[in-house]
């Protein structure tokens, strides 16, 4: 087996490897004045975005939240957050000022591939069943009122257009999901056609994003919340606006004088973001072509098909992993995200690739980290980009502080793979430098986008007028 070993590695052109890597690392290079472009270009497409309807790469979306929880919430309320490869179920108990969450409990329900690409009630029936069975376990330690409907806030994790808190049309789909009848119909409608054809009797008080709901999650624990982002599956982040900042807002302005503003910043493009012939050819062979750029440069749905791509070049023109090109690494993402980080096993689990020799897994970690760490510094440069948009990225007149601003952070990529949280944290530091980075703090939100989304319900609860006369 040894001699086998040698052969394979001997075999290895390594002067195309190292001239392949170097090419790879020279075009997703990030230095400061390039983030600091793109972040001025985040900040300049949100003006676009406020100014107006459609036409901009930046939606923008009016969410109809102009209050965010105080911690007054109270009641028995649910949650259903869609947006990923799996979707939860939540309860929670609130309990006001001095219960805050009495109880909560929670489901997780991994989707069928197939639903994400088939019809639009296939999904929806999928998820109001599980949501029944989830209500039918309802302890008695969960209080609700008799005669009372029960309450769901609905996390929606797509672009959605609104025109008021309880209802939206779907944009677009985005991720791996694909469903063209859903595409501009009113995905509350959807829901709650699917819980009827379930004898599920509940009402929908609100419609969110998750980056909506990690918002109002994280303000629950911490009133200097300002902004939240998602690094998951996909990335989008949201943040709190003054309504009379928003010049195509046609309503009255909000008595709290704010609109929080769901970005949908995944959409984001600009000549300034570093894009690879890899990138190039996984958009134009993904299921959304043209957009979603900055989310394929970024997210956990596309890192480990980017890295897949090189590896797959590598293994044809120089016989990375031997003679033969593994059959695995030919599949379409075969890679995920949470791959990365533990390459030698992975290779071996995920693509049956065994008898690599540590050269050859320095040069698969060296490509991974590449890739892992312009997706922290490019997110970082988002973060930036917000940061200016409300005037939060320098403190001015001499003497002037920036005020505590917190920025509730939620998602997979984030949590689990080390090297991109870091790659975050460290550069938002170095863009703003060390004043700033004082008061600019990101706080990890696990799950905060349920209880927000059911906070939320609690404050657009129908029965909340019944309750303050
Ligand atoms: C995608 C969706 C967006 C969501 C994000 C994170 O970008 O379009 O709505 O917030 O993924 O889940």
């Amino acid at each position: 087996a040894l001699v086998v070993g040698q052969r394979a590695q001997s075999s290895v052109r390594w002067d195309h490897v190292d001239a392949v890597v170097r090419e790879l690392e020279e075009s997703c290079a990030t230095p400061i004045k390039k983030l600091r472009q793109v972040a001025d270009a985040m900040a300049v497409e949100m003006h676009a975005g406020l100014a107006s309807e459609g036409g901009t790469k930046l939606k923008m979306l009016i969410s109809y939240v102009d209050n965010l929880p105080t911690g007054d919430e109270t009641g028995l309320f649910y949650a259903l957050d869609l947006g990923g490869t799996n979707f939860r179920v939540l309860r929670v108990q609130l309990g006001g000022k001095e219960g805050r969450v009495v109880k909560q409990e929670f489901e997780e329900v991994s989707i069928p591939p197939q639903l994400m690409t088939g019809g639009s009630d296939e999904l929806f029936d999928f998820i109001a069943s599980a949501l029944a069975r989830f209500v039918a376990s309802e302890g008695e330690d969960y209080h609700l009122p008799v005669g009372r409907q029960r309450e769901l806030g609905f996390t929606f994790s797509f672009p959605v257009r609104q025109i008021s808190i309880g209802s939206g049309t779907l944009v677009k789909w985005t991720k791996g999901f694909n469903i063209d009848a859903t595409v501009g119909e009113d995905v509350v409608a959807e829901l709650a056609r699917a819980m009827e054809r379930q004898g599920l009797n509940m009402r929908v008080s609100a419609l969110v994003n998750d980056t909506i709901g990690t918002l109002a999650g994280g303000r629950y624990h911490d009133e200097d919340v300002v902004a939240a982002v998602i690094l998951g599956t996909g990335t989008n982040a949201a943040y709190v606006e003054r309504a009379e900042a928003i010049p195509k807002w046609r309503g009255l302005l909000p008595k709290s004088g704010d609109m929080v503003i769901n970005m949908e910043w995944g959409n984001f493009s600009s000549a300034h973001l570093p894009v690879t012939e890899y990138d190039r050819a996984l958009d134009d062979e993904s299921l959304n072509p043209g957009e979603q750029i900055y989310e394929k440069l970024i997210s956990g749905m596309y890192l480990g098909e980017i890295v897949r791509r090189i590896l797959l070049r590598l293994a044809k023109e120089a016989a990375l992993f031997g003679e033969t090109v593994p059959e695995k690494l030919q599949v379409p993402f075969v890679l995920r995200s949470s791959d990365l980080d533990v390459v030698g096993t992975k290779l071996k689990d995920e693509l049956g690739i065994s008898s690599t020799s540590l050269r050859v897994r320095k040069v698969v970690v060296q490509i991974c980290e590449v890739v892992a760490r312009r997706s922290g510094r490019l997110a970082a440069a988002g973060i930036v980009g917000i940061m200016k948009k409300v005037g939060r990225d320098d403190a001015g007149e001499e003497g002037s502080r920036i005020p505590r601003t917190v920025i509730a952070m939620d998602g997979g990529l984030y949590e689990h793979y080390a090297m991109v949280s870091a790659t975050v944290q460290c550069t938002v530091k170095e863009m703003l430098g060390e004043e700033a980075t004082a008061s600019v703090v990101i706080k990890m939100a696990n799950d905060g986008s349920g209880v927000g989304a059911a906070l939320l319900a609690a404050s657009h609860s129908q029965y909340l007028e019944l309750e303050q006369s």
